[in-house]
């Protein structure tokens, strides 16, 4: 798969961005004060595809760069993401599995185990794929199988062989990773009974254009998905869209159910998600016009207030070292002289510095010892449940600013 295209990776046609977010680094790549010089970046942007209606990037790093050994995401480490994760796993147990006899289901993307423990603990036959082989060694310490490969059809192959075809296939915050998409939907169309189903969730587009989050466009994220795309895009390889619903996991994503066509009833969610998407005109070019003049407010916006909170000699510590935060960061050239710190949670974050800024990565414990006067809430995603855990640092009289505006803008 080229890493830069001049032609959208889901239908061919020929493909030019409407904005760029200019030279980034690894979103994800937290790294030492000696990795500064060698530091890998590329050019961030997005283009819109009007014949399949994909949003994606123009170009991407090496995915080797993105996921390796060292990949420095657990999603078990948000207690809320574990409360939606098992929400989710009950519904497909309760709407899905429930008349299967010995069910089997495949995850693609397992991370540490998040979503498959639930089937796990009731003895479901489930097979993880994980391709970071760090993320993939803690699901197996928790006894979920899972085997540390890129999925493709040759992989699908080879479960179809070890385990039989799959009554489920599922996946959470992976499928806008991958740019070879093509190939992974005919692996999941092989690997799937004739009556099974696909079910995944991802950022979702019109909510990223009405809330101007433009922090979901990063390099992992080289597509960002709405109804009308993924029909398209999954039509091709046999599979149709059945249902929709909307989440509010990662600012508004979009959970997917697609299965062989004509096995199942289609809810009138789809034909309504259709005719939102057409109204709120995501096929329309004078959209991303405006998103992209939404994106410089609100760029100008941040810097602004982060540069009046120096002025007036107020401490500033971003809160949540995130991948999105990246985009962020770097695009509106927001670095140590603004932020003194970000706080993170994560062992493998603590430590290193920010990708492209280098702001450092503390310890949650710097943060709680010594309150700043200003906490920029880069884990934004997380809001409720770091509003509930931090009532000291607003009753010790800190303030919370976000880095995108609240207001929405008039898409
Ligand atoms: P995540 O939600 O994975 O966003 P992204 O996909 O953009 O990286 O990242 C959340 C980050 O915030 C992660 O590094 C852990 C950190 N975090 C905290 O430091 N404290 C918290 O209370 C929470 C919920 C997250
Ligand atoms: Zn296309």
């Amino acid at each position: 798969m080229e890493l830069k295209v001049n032609n959208c990776r889901v239908c061919s046609t020929s493909i030019k961005p409407f904005m760029t977010f200019g030279k980034m680094p690894i979103a994800n790549g937290f790294l030492t004060a000696e990795q500064f010089k060698g530091e890998y970046y590329f050019e961030l942007a997005p283009a819109f595809c009007n014949k399949c209606g994909m949003l994606q990037l123009i170009e991407q790093p090496e995915p080797e760069m993105m996921f390796h050994e060292n990949y420095a995401f657990f999603s078990s480490l948000s207690k809320h993401m574990q409360i939606h994760f098992r929400d989710f796993a009950n519904q497909v147990k309760n709407r899905v599995l429930k008349d299967c006899e010995d069910p089997f289901v495949v995850e693609l993307g397992s991370n540490d185990g998040i979503m498959l423990g639930n089937f796990k603990d009731d003895g479901i036959h489930h097979l993880g794929i994980e391709p970071s082989e760090n993320v993939a060694d803690v699901a197996r310490s928790k006894g979920i199988q899972t085997v540390s490969e890129f999925f493709n059809l040759k992989l699908a192959e080879q479960i179809v062989a070890d385990h039989g075809h799959a009554d489920v296939v599922l996946s959470a915050n992976v499928m806008c990773h991958i740019p070879d998409i093509n190939s992974v939907a005919e692996g999941i169309s092989l690997l799937l009974k004739s009556d099974g189903m696909l079910i995944f969730e991802d950022p979702y587009l019109g909510d990223m254009l009405i809330k101007t989050s433009y922090d979901q466009i990063y390099d992992e994220h080289v597509f960002i998905f709405s109804a009308t795309s993924v029909a398209w895009l999954f039509g091709q390889h046999g599979l149709e869209l059945i249902d929709v619903l909307p989440q509010l996991t990662h600012g508004g994503s979009m959970r997917y159910v697609l299965a062989p066509k004509g096995s199942h009833p289609i809810s009138e969610n789809v034909g309504n998600i259709f005719i939102r998407e057409r109204e709120q005109g995501l096929d329309k070019a004078e959209t991303y016009d405006l998103f992209r003049k939404n994106c410089e407010a609100s760029k100008e916006r941040l810097v602004n207030l982060l540069k009046e909170e120096k002025k007036v000699g107020r401490r500033v510590v971003g809160y949540g070292a995130t991948s999105k935060s990246t985009t962020i960061l770097n695009y509106c050239g927001i670095g140590p002289s603004l932020i003194e710190f970000i706080s993170d949670t994560t062992p493998l974050k603590q430590g290193k510095f920010s990708p492209g800024m280098h702001i450092p990565v503390k310890p949650y414990e710097t943060f709680t010892e010594n309150y700043p006067d200003t906490a920029l809430l880069l884990a934004w995603n997380h809001q409720t449940e770091i509003m509930e855990k931090e009532k000291g640092f607003t009753e010790h009289g800190g303030r919370w600013l976000s880095p995108l505006p609240e207001e929405k803008s008039k898409t």
